[in-house]
């Protein structure tokens, strides 16, 4: 499929999925979300991260977009919901780390994309919120869960209540984004963390993924079966063997994710 609003690049075993619409700043309609679904999709097994990012230089993705939703219907609006809940759900369920680099405005569907990710670092001018009380609706591909999740019920109602956009500095104060960087340093930290992962056993990583995920929805109990079921199936793959052997013989591990 050839792409019109997003762009997929590899870099070895890095993949940077990149939102490029800057003259909507990047927003999200259903056009881009089936050309983004489909890039997940076409991900391989040699890709092992992923990056995504917004085009342009002033923002990572301004929301769902405005123009495409004005005169939408109310069963409309359940669909387009549907499809980027679908997208930011695939995203979430890939085996492999993916990062959010934020590197301008994440407003609305924009912040809601960097919530789908497992790690979300901003540049020093990222903005973010969900402006959608602004226009009279709701965020409606995860924002209210995935932000209350993440942040806590309190921060989260301020920031859905309010609207307010905070910049990334705030941002990392409540525990929304990791850490800020210079705008040119974002995309080199967010490599150098994918090439720090990368370094480990993919099969752990993608355990540890799991694990947390689907344990964060449930009580402690279930949540710490899954973690001893994780932890056992491990003990079935070559890379548990390697890891601990490549330390008993003080020499780096040679992982084959299997
Ligand atoms: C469509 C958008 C857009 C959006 C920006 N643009 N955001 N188009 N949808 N979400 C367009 C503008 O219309 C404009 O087009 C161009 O991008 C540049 O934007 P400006 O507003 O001129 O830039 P600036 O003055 O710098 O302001 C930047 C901004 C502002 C603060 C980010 O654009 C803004 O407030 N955008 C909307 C943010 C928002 O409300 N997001 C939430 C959307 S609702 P032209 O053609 O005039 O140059 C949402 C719901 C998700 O996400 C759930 C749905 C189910």
């Amino acid at each position: 499929m050839a792409y019109e609003n997003i762009r997929l690049e590899k870099d070895g075993p890095i993949a940077v999925l990149t939102v490029d619409r800057p003259k909507a700043l990047n927003a999200l309609n259903s056009a881009t979300f089936h050309e983004m679904d489909d890039a997940l999709r076409s991900l391989k097994d040699d890709t092992r991260a992923l990056i995504v990012t917004g085009g342009g230089d002033k923002a990572f993705v301004a929301g769902a977009d405005i123009a495409e939703m004005v005169t939408i219907t109310a069963a409309q609006a359940r669909e387009f919901s549907a499809l980027g809940h679908h997208v930011f759900q695939s995203l979430e369920n890939l085996p492999i780390p993916t990062i959010a680099a934020v590197n301008g405005f994440a407003l609305g569907g924009g912040l809601e994309l960097a919530l789908g990710c497992d790690l979300i670092y901003a540049s020093e001018k990222a903005k973010l919120g969900l402006p959608e009380v602004t226009l009279g609706v709701i965020p409606g591909f995860g924002g209210t869960q995935r932000l209350t999740r993440l942040v806590g019920r309190s921060r989260a109602k301020e920031m859905l209540f309010t609207a307010d956009r905070i910049d990334a500095a705030r941002a990392k104060e409540i525990g929304l984004v990791l850490d800020v960087l210079p705008a040119d340093k974002l995309m080199e930290h967010c490599r150098a963390v994918a090439a720090k992962i990368l370094k480990n056993g993919p099969l752990a990583v993608a355990q540890a993924k799991r694990v947390v995920e689907y344990g964060a929805d449930q009580d402690l109990r279930s949540a710490n079966e899954l973690e001893r079921q994780g932890f056992a199936v491990l003990f079935g793959s070559e890379d548990q063997r390697e890891g601990m052997a490549a330390f008993l013989a003080k020499r780096p591990a040679a992982f084959q994710g299997k």
